[in-house]
C-alpha cells in the first residue's frame, strides 16, 4: 500500500485541490495513515487559493478547500511520493518528461481512462459539477483499490 499520494493538474487551483480534499476525507473516514497532497505542473497560480467555483462546489458537498494554496511540482516530489495521480493526458505527458515513473491518470479509476476536463477555460457551475462528480467517483475507487 502506498504511503503518500500526490494529485497533479495544470494550475493546482481547480481540479487537483478537489482530488486532494476528497482523498483526505476518505483517508480520515477509513483511518488510513497517508500523506496526501496536490500541485500543478505550471507556476501561474503559485500561492493562490483554489478558484471560486471549486471552493463553491466543494462547499456544497461539505468540504472546505479554501485554506489550500497552489504550488508547482518539483523533482523532490517525484522521489518522495509513492503514487502520482494526474488529471489529464497533458499532465501525464509533462510528468513523464520530468522522469516520473509511478504515475497514473485519475480517469483510469472509473471513467475509462478519460481526462478530467480542465474547467478553468469553461467556468460556470455545470462544468465544475461534472468535474466534481468525476473526481469524487475516481478518488473513491482509487482509495478503495489501494486500501
Ligand atoms: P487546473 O485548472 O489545472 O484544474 O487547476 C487550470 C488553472 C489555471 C490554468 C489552467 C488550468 N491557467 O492556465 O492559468
Amino acid at each position: 500500500m502506498p504511503k503518500s499520494i500526490l494529485f497533479v493538474c495544470l494550475g493546482n487551483i481547480c481540479r487537483s485541490p478537489l482530488a486532494e480534499a476528497l482523498a483526505k476525507q476518505f483517508a480520515n473516514k477509513q483511518g488510513l495513515d497517508l500523506v496526501i497532497d496536490s500541485c500543478g505542473t505550471g507556476s501561474w497560480h503559485v500561492g493562490e487559493a483554489p478558484c471560486s467555483d471549486s471552493i463553491r462546489v466543494a462547499k456544497e458537498h461539505g468540504l472546505d478547500i479554501s485554506h489550500q494554496r497552489a504550488r508547482q511540482i518539483n523533482q523532490e516530489d517525484l522521489l518522495y511520493f509513492d503514487l502520482i495521480i494526474v488529471l489529464d493526458e497533458k499532465n501525464l505527458h509533462d510528468l513523464k518528461m520530468m522522469g516520473a515513473q509511478n504515475v497514473h491518470k485519475l480517469g483510469a479509476y472509473g471513467y475509462n481512462n478519460e481526462d478530467v476536463p480542465d474547467p478553468y477555460f469553461f467556468p460556470g457551475y455545470e462544468g465544475f459539477d461534472k468535474v466534481y462528480n468525476m473526481i469524487d467517483t475516481c478518488v473513491t475507487n482509487l482509495m478503495t483499490d489501494i486500501r
